[in-house]
């Protein structure tokens, strides 16, 4: 299909990789658990990241990237696969109960590099299965050591990527992954640490220490209330919390850096950071609006001395294709669910890009075992259409969420009928409409939903039909939902039809 958009800015990239084709080559892949804006270089001048900060003055630095998904495994899966959750097999989260893994035939990032003779390892939060989809040379993760210890203990962080570049051998390129659990709330599951894990390490009574670390605290009143969040003292609170540990990743991200040069990387290893997906509070992580799958996104080349701003739209399902180009490994042919597999994704290093005609999308199914929600979403530089397949149930909530004291407040004030300082209200947060177009240059905030307005009809349609193309190609089982039932065995074998269901959808 042709889309023709209003502007048409040429975006060029003026840093080639073109001269590193032949030389050695790494990757640092870098990602922060449930981390957001929080810092200089995405426009907070409160919360302190200097060395985020020192690495985007030498990274492009992308203000338009997004996730795929809003959850933590069927991200981590998508940006380690390329592919999407609803076609890695990864709907809902790894661990415990919930018990979500790819399937078996799926080709990860992990398994194209050591066949390749890559190195690969990983240190911090794994949280995707099964093992064979995900197999890392060297892995330190919750799987091996305290979650705790792996993920956010930068001094023991540290130690690993030292041992990792220890165990090495010089002539032989790596791929390694430091998936920090900073910043991702713990008053769910470590109380004691406070909600953010803030106080792990800090060296008060009972928190142990962390030798590395200088812990930044925050003013309640200090902090930068994003739009999405109710301004309210328990809010402030929480993200004051937020920003403590925040800097903890910040200055464990300096000593892995750090680390890399004294190895002699520094001139040969590719540096990606980014999060897995939004920042869990209301209108966050588990939510397909911007406040849900904007993502922070720095790449650093080798060499690179300056920064570059990039406006470009970008997916973290990009990753896979960038770094693949990075080795010059090719995606392989094989056929997953008995369709072709085709990454839909784009290599970022020496892109052209035409600024107005990017789009990404975005597709989410579950998040804890017992939040099914299906959803999938376009975006493209103006408009967002979202389509909520159970919009007749209610949104659910998650475990840790829940409990926040930005959202037991926010019930409260609910309940009590108080002021609740936010821009939504629990009604219409939990009552979504099937289809929720926002047209983005009026409504950067996503509030007025204009699906239903007779001026958005055709750019409804045309968005509709490239959301449709997509589950297509990517082979999504929800295709038909939720007005009918997809059949394509027996009869419908080499014509998979919707049957319409009739039930007024
Ligand atoms: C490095 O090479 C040596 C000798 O070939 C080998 O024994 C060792 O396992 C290699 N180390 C890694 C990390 O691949
Ligand atoms: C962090 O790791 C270091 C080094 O392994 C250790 O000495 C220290 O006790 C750990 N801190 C905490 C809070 O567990
Ligand atoms: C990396 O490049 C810089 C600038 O060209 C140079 O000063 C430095 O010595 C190089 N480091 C290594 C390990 O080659
Ligand atoms: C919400 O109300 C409950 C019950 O009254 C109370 O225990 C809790 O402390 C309140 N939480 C917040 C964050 O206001
Ligand atoms: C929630 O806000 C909408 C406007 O966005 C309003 O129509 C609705 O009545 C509100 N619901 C409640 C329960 O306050
Ligand atoms: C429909 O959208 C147009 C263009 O943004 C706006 O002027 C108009 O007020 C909207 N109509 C309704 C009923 O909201």
């Amino acid at each position: 299909m042709c889309i023709k958009f209003p502007q048409f800015v040429f975006y060029i990239f003026a840093f080639s990789f073109q001269s590193y084709v032949n030389a050695k080559k790494n990757v640092l892949l870098i990602v922060a658990d449930d981390g957001g804006f929080e810092s200089q270089v995405y426009g907070n001048p409160v919360c302190k990241t200097p060395n985020i900060d020192q690495l985007a003055s030498k990274s492009t630095i992308f203000k338009n990237a997004f996730t795929s998904v809003s959850s933590c495994s069927p991200s981590r899966s998508s940006f380690l696969t390329g592919l999407p959750q609803h076609q890695n097999g990864m709907y809902g989260l790894h661990q415990d109960i919930h018990h979500f893994n790819s399937f078996d035939q799926v080709k990860s990032l992990p398994n194209l590099l050591r066949q390749n003779k890559i190195y690969t390892g990983i240190i911090g939060k794994k949280h995707v299965g099964p093992e064979n989809v995900y197999p890392f040379n060297f892995a330190y993760t919750e799987e091996t050591d305290s979650i705790n210890q792996v993920g956010r203990n930068i001094t023991k962080i540290k130690e690993l990527v030292n041992k990792f570049f220890s165990t090495l051998n010089n002539s032989q390129p790596f791929f390694l992954y430091v998936a920090f659990h900073d910043p991702h709330r713990c008053g769910h599951t470590n109380p004691e640490y406070g909600e953010f894990c803030e106080k792990f390490g800090n060296g008060e009574e009972g928190m142990g220490v962390i030798p590395d670390w200088k812990p930044e605290h925050y003013k309640p009143e200090d902090v930068i209330v994003p739009y999405f969040i109710p301004d309210t003292p328990a809010a402030r609170r929480d993200i004051a919390a937020q920003y403590t540990t925040l800097s903890r990743l910040d200055q464990g991200i300096g000593l892995i850096l750090k680390e890399l040069n004294k190895f002699n990387h520094e001139n040969d290893t590719l540096v990606l950071y980014t999060s897995d997906n939004g920042i869990p509070f209301p209108n966050g992580r588990t939510n397909l609006y911007d406040s849900g799958i904007a993502e922070p996104f720095l790449m650093h080349l080798p060499q690179q001395t300056y920064s570059q701003v990039s406006e470009t739209m970008v997916s973290l399902l990009d990753i896979v294709p960038t770094i693949l180009e990075w080795f010059n490994i090719e995606y392989p042919d094989f056929k997953l669910n008995g369709m072709a597999v085709k990454l839909t994704g784009k290599s970022l290093l020496q892109f052209v890009s035409i600024k107005g005609n990017e789009v990404v999308f975005a597709s989410h199914n579950l998040h804890e075992i017992t939040m099914y929600y299906p959803i999938r979403a376009i975006r493209t530089n103006n408009y967002k259409l979202i389509h909520n397949l159970n919009f007749k149930m209610p949104f659910p909530i998650d475990q840790d969420f829940f409990i926040s004291p930005t959202f037991q407040d926010l019930l409260n004030r609910t309940v009590e009928k108080r002021e609740t300082h936010w821009y939504k209200n629990l009604s219409d947060y939990y009552y979504r409409s099937e289809w929720e177009l926002f047209d983005l240059s009026q409504d950067p905030y996503e509030l007025h939903n204009v699906a239903t307005n007779s001026s958005y009809s055709s750019i409804l349609v045309i968005l509709q039909n490239m959301l449709m193309e997509w589950q297509i190609k990517t082979n999504d089982p929800w295709i038909c939902s939720p007005s009918g039932v997809l059949e394509n065995k027996g009869k419908f074998k080499e014509k998979p039809t919707c049957l319409p269901l009739f039930n007024g959808i």
